[in-house]
């Protein structure tokens, strides 16, 4: 058979298969290369004089990324799906079998990603060798995208470094790295990329005839005294039981049982370690048929396609080039700039000027920065010396100098008009004509900073999300007039920075504030109606947010919050208006986390205990009633979704997609519900508009439904 998706050399004995998906960019795997793949197995059984074998992969950075996604959208009846995954699992067990019953060792020479799919096939070799590459992460992704790993992942991991750690990688999805891999027993050897195939090679020889010794210097980690204190918990079936019981409780306080695949996948482990690995293969199979059918799967997956797709737009429909952005300025090193600063350097490779009013201002930045920078040097994801070059990379002015030269600006002072304004001001006298301006501004218009500027083409606004190292989202705003080189210039840069990026139409709030307004001030009318600040937040929690609306209000600063209600109101009236209660709040100087006063208490390190029961008087608030769980979930989350769909209508947003992912990334909108605009799609327009317009006329106009939402519910389309 010609091989496409392979190369397959034999010498001295050893046949070394490097994997290489044709015409694509990176390895998959799906069952196009199911047959070329058993063609491979064929030729290494049955010829007597491959003693050996090494499988790698023929791309630079990539051993195999895991299953071909797009495979999955074919897959509509969990029977066929379960089938396939038979297959797979076939191919897998031949490739077993290879060391376990013929005795010809098989080596994984890894380096780059092995995730999914490419971490099933690796655990199917006799020994695994992988480069110290800061590529290379060994990983079970799969409950991110709803399903569970199922090439054999649930059944082969737990023999391989234990139950719990299994457990912990295979339900957080979260990668490992070389050296915890090799700490874990999960690798036997970390090695510098460019001897990866020399050793591997090395290692195939060694071990022919000796298979019960290759497993080499992972043992060492293997055999450590709390290693092998976990294995003898897991080997009492006593112990197991209290394991599995943890495992199970941590998850579901995580996913708040909403999302079914980390249920599924604890399952699949159980039954493998109490049944045997037949039923453990079976449970794989017919879990995965039914996960990848699911709406829940389908959801995430949608996420994850749009996160693929956005990684090649460039924010505007016609063509621009970007400027080169290697040094960036930024003004105010508070919060905000000093993240800004850290993910400018580290992982954009640019070098950052901070400007901030004093030295002490000056110093508190860049501990930020180093502080992030340590906490990459003690991960091992940066070298010691690599943590100092970034640091050189940061340096801060209580002036202009240095300023000259910058690419980009980007301004994160406190929010005030006047002060932004005066700082472009500023800027533009130090600056090239043709530098990016962009401001971190939450909720002024751009055009109002931009409103005196000289040239107002260069700006617009890059809102961050706080914390800056954390948060995957940066919206980027742009004004009427807005040049599209300097659009693309600051989605160019975002990208650097590692961030998801959105183009949004200048506007009150733009996207992700103005959504928010409306959610947050719904939480405030059903506290003002009796609901309770625990059944409150408990409700949408239990929806699906990561945290409930009263804690964000705290998170978020109620002074902050409040000034951005007030924004919101001048600019759309009646509709964003909120219950008239921030006032009673910030009278009983509540500010939230930051002064320790807000919805819940906080102690002197401002670590939160539980509900503030004296807030109720603060707002003159009588004794509480009980409002259904439902009714406080649905009118949160609608009023949430109808001023997305009107975003979408005035075209603030670019698309329903930019909408969907502007609200899980930036807002912690349900990933499992695919966003605003995929939720409306899955519960149906039609629902939608009957829903708003029963809510309207009990509670007035702010419920009336978007004029798109009623178009789509005629005329029976989606939004994505
Ligand atoms: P912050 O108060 O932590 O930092 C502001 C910094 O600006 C301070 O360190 C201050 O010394 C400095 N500063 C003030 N005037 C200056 C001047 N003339 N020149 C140089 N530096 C000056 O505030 P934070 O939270 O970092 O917010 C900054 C901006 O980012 C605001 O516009 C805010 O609305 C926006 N933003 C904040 C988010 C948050 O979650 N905190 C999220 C997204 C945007």
């Amino acid at each position: 058979m010609e091989l496409t998706h392979f190369t397959f050399n034999v010498e001295d004995g050893i046949a070394v298969v490097l994997l290489d998906r044709a015409g694509e960019p990176i390895n998959t795997i799906g069952p196009v290369i199911f047959e070329e793949f058993d063609a491979v197995i064929d030729r290494i059984d049955t010829d007597p004089a491959i003693k050996a074998v090494v499988i790698g992969s023929a791309k630079k950075g990539n051993f195999l990324a895991g299953a071909d996604i797009r495979f999955f959208e074919t897959l509509t009846d969990p029977d066929e799906a379960a089938a396939a995954i038979r297959e797979l699992h076939a191919l897998f067990v031949r490739i077993e079998a290879l060391h376990a019953v013929h005795d010809k060792p098989v080596v994984m020479a890894i380096d780059g990603a092995c995730l999914g799919g490419g971490l099933e096939l690796a655990l199917t070799g006799s020994m695994r060798i992988v480069t110290d590459s800061h590529k290379t992460q060994l990983g079970q992704p799969e409950v991110q995208l709803g399903i569970l790993p199922a090439g054999g992942g649930t059944q082969r991991l737990p023999k391989i470094i234990g139950v719990a750690a299994a457990l912990d990688m295979i339900l957080t999805g979260r990668p490992t790295r070389p050296h915890k891999a090799l700490k874990i027993g999960l690798v036997d050897e970390v090695v510098p990329s460019e001897m990866l195939y020399e050793i591997a090679t090395q290692r195939a020889t060694e071990s022919i005839g000796n298979l019960g010794e290759s497993r080499g210097a992972s043992v060492k980690g293997f055999l450590a005294p709390s290693h092998l204190q976990a294995l003898a918990i897991e080997q009492n079936p006593v112990g197991r039981r209290v394991m599995f019981k943890k495992a199970e409780e941590a998850m579901l306080a995580k996913t708040k049982g909403l999302y079914p695949a980390p249920k599924r996948a604890l399952e699949a482990v159980k039954i493998g370690v109490e049944q045997g690995n037949a039923a453990g293969y079976e449970a794989e199979a017919t879990f995965f048929g039914e996960l990848v059918t699911s709406p829940e799967s389908k959801a995430l997956r949608g996420i994850f396609f749009a996160s693929q797709m956005m990684k090649y737009s460039i924010g505007i429909s016609g063509r621009a080039d970007p400027k080169k952005v290697s040094k960036v300025g930024i003004l105010g090193g508070g919060l905000m700039g000093a993240g800004i600063a850290t993910v400018s350097v580290l992982k954009a490779g640019a070098t950052a000027r901070i400007r901030e009013v004093d030295e002490a201002g000056i110093g508190r930045a860049l501990s930020h920065v180093s502080k992030e920078v340590s906490k990459q040097v003690k991960r091992r994801r940066l070298k010691p010396f690599e943590g100092e070059q970034a640091m050189n990379k940061v340096t801060g002015t209580t002036d202009w100098s240095g300023f000259r030269n910058v690419d980009i600006v980007i301004e994160a002072v406190f929010e005030s008009l006047e002060l932004k304004q005066a700082l472009l001001a500023e800027a533009e006298d130090v600056i090239g004509d043709d530098v990016v301006f962009a401001s971190n501004t939450s909720s002024l218009p751009i055009a109002d900073i931009a409103a005196d500027a000289k040239h107002p083409e260069t700006v617009l606004g890059m809102h961050y999300f706080s914390p800056v190292e954390k948060m995957p989202l940066l919206e980027i705003v742009v004004t009427e007039d807005t040049a599209d080189w300097a659009t693309v210039t600051a989605v160019e840069f975002g990208k650097r920075q590692g961030k998801t990026v959105i183009v949004v139409k200048d506007g009150p709030g733009f996207y992700t504030t103005r959504i928010l307004v409306p959610y947050l001030n719904e939480a405030f009318f059903l506290l003002s109606e009796g609901a309770s600040i625990k059944a409150i937040d408990k409700a949408m929690v239990k929806w699906g947010f990561p945290i409930g609306p009263l804690l964000l209000t705290d998170e978020v600063g109620i002074d902050v919050g409040a000034h951005i209600s007030k924004i919101m109101l001048d600019a759309f009236g009646e509709r964003m208006a909120g219950p008239e209660m921030a006032q009673g709040l910030l009278d009983d100087d509540r500010q939230g986390r930051k002064n320790g006063r807000g919805f819940y208490e906080y102690d002197d390190k401002g670590v939160r205990g539980g509900i503030d029961e004296d807030v109720y008087q603060a707002l003159g608030l009588g004794p509480r009633r009980e409002i259904p769980k439902a009714e406080i979930q649905e009118r949160i989350a609608l009023a949430m979704v109808n001023e997305a769909a009107r975003c979408l209508e005035e075209g603030i947003l670019q698309s329903a997609v930019d909408g969907d992912m502007g609200a899980v990334m930036g807002l912690g909108f349900p990933p499992f519900r695919g966003g605003p605009f995929w939720w409306m799609d899955e519960v149906g327009a039609g629902e939608i508009v009957a829903k708003l317009e029963a809510l309207a006329e009990k509670h007035g106009e702010r419920f009336e439904p978007a004029g798109i939402i009623r178009t789509q519910a005629e005329s029976e389309k989606t939004f994505r």
